[in-house]
């Protein structure tokens, strides 16, 4: 892996003007963050080595590098989910070669199912810790040259991100919850009993994405700040009936929230 690693962003950097410090993966309904990136080159994951093809709909595949606020970012515009068929490997890759340009740390957002009470649709939260219910993508032999065989935990989402954003929120009157995701492979939905428990085992969200990314983030040393929207709510008396569409929808609402938060991040790093 390590070698596939180095040719894919050897052959990045060979196209690219300007190396990214950010890497933002886009959940979905949040790929129209790109529109704001400026100077943008966009290379499709088609073309690049090693890259496998996202399949989900309303999931483009494409990496776009250029500046976000003043800030140089790589943006995966559509991110490949286990459930697709990618092995964690593949899943995580993009950020083994993000963390091999140079980048300096990972910003993730996803949607997400709310199981904490508090929570209405359309709520962003910061998410400040994971319950990893997926396949490790770590599992297998270590190679050291990208991380350590047992790497700690115990600081998943970097607490000066947080603690940024959550200035920033209340600056511009944005609402920010805070709370621990729980990551499941889907792709079903979750039934009301798996809502209730996921909720007593201390998740105040669920979905289907970013704990991948973020353990091998961990791994590789990036700090991560990830964010969720909340798209439905899994809990007694709420819960209702939950498509795709719905969540695109939802996420597409939420999404010039999302936008100022994280570009005002980005300029204030
Ligand atoms: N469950 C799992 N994944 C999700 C959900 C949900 O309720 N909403 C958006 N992604």
């Amino acid at each position: 892996m390590y070698n596939k690693i180095k040719s894919t962003a050897a052959f990045l950097k060979d196209k690219i003007s300007a190396q990214p410090e950010t890497a933002i993966i886009l959940g979905t309904g949040l790929g129209r963050l790109v529109e704001h990136i400026t100077g943008a080159q966009a290379v499709d994951y088609g073309e690049i080595p090693d890259f496998p093809v996202s399949t989900v709909e309303g999931h483009c595949g494409r990496l776009i590098f250029g500046q976000l606020n003043g800030a140089k970012v790589v943006a995966m515009q559509g991110r490949f989910h286990h459930y697709e068929g990618y092995d964690m490997q593949q899943v995580t890759f993009p950020v083994r070669v993000f963390k091999e340009l140079g980048v300096k740390r990972l910003f993730v957002s996803n949607a997400s199912g709310g199981l904490n009470p508090d929570f209405e649709i359309g709520d962003l939260m910061i998410i400040s810790d994971h319950i990893n219910l997926m396949p490790n993508p770590l599992i297998g032999p270590n190679d050291q040259r990208l991380g350590v065989r047992f790497p700690d935990m115990s600081k998943p989402y970097d607490h000066d991100f947080m603690e940024l954003a959550e200035s920033i929120g209340r600056e511009r009157g944005i609402v920010l919850k805070r709370g621990v995701y729980v990551g499941t492979t889907g792709p079903t939905f979750e039934t009301p009993a798996e809502y209730r428990f996921f909720r007593i085992i201390g998740g105040d969200a669920v979905g289907m994405s970013t704990v991948p990314e973020v353990i091998v983030a961990r791994h590789g040393g990036l700090p991560t700040f990830g964010i969720s929207i909340i798209t439905d709510l899994g809990f007694e008396g709420k819960i209702q009936e939950v498509s795709h569409a719905d969540v695109q929808i939802e996420g597409a609402k939420a999404e010039a929230k999302m936008t100022t938060l994280i570009s005002e991040m980005l300029a204030r790093l």
